[in-house]
């Protein structure tokens, strides 16, 4: 009897937990990055201004973000918004903070050249059932 409720239980989480996978309503891609030229320079260099918008449903969380030839000497504001994982060419969002439903993230960097942001890896969060497409 007990065997064969533990047996139900992992039976459902393992099956629970390969829908997860698959039943996500969203993807890293839900996440919308604008990137507009801003006037005026810092320390000589353009600015630039990066909103990083999560348009699912559901909160993502250790946001990876592509950003070739980011490194610590550029200008960021607020400062520790975006960091740089290292070589790999990724930077890490909000020090991998949750961004909810609705949410941007948004900053400002100055720097000789223009940067793409571009959303690789994230964690889904979904605490609620998903409502019906609105
Ligand atoms: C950042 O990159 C620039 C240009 O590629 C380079 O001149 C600078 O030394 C780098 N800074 C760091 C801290 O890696």
């Amino acid at each position: 009897m007990e065997v064969k409720l533990v047996t139900t239980l992992v039976a459902c989480l393992l099956l629970s937990l390969s829908y997860g996978g698959d039943a996500q309503p969203c993807t890293v891609s839900d996440l919308a990055v604008t990137q507009t030229a801003m006037p005026g320079k810092v320390g000589g260099y353009p600015q630039f201004k990066v909103t990083v918008e999560n348009t699912c449903i559901c909160t993502q969380g250790d946001v990876r973000l592509e950003c070739m030839g980011f490194n610590s000497s550029v200008n960021i504001d607020p400062a520790g918004v975006i960091t740089s994982d290292g070589h790999n060419g990724l930077c890490s969002l909000n020090g991998g903070q949750p961004v909810h439903n609705g949410e941007t993230v948004t900053f400002n960097y100055a720097w000789s050249r223009k940067i793409s942001f571009k959303p690789v890896e994230s964690t889904i969060a979904c605490s609620a059932a998903p409502s019906p497409a609105q």
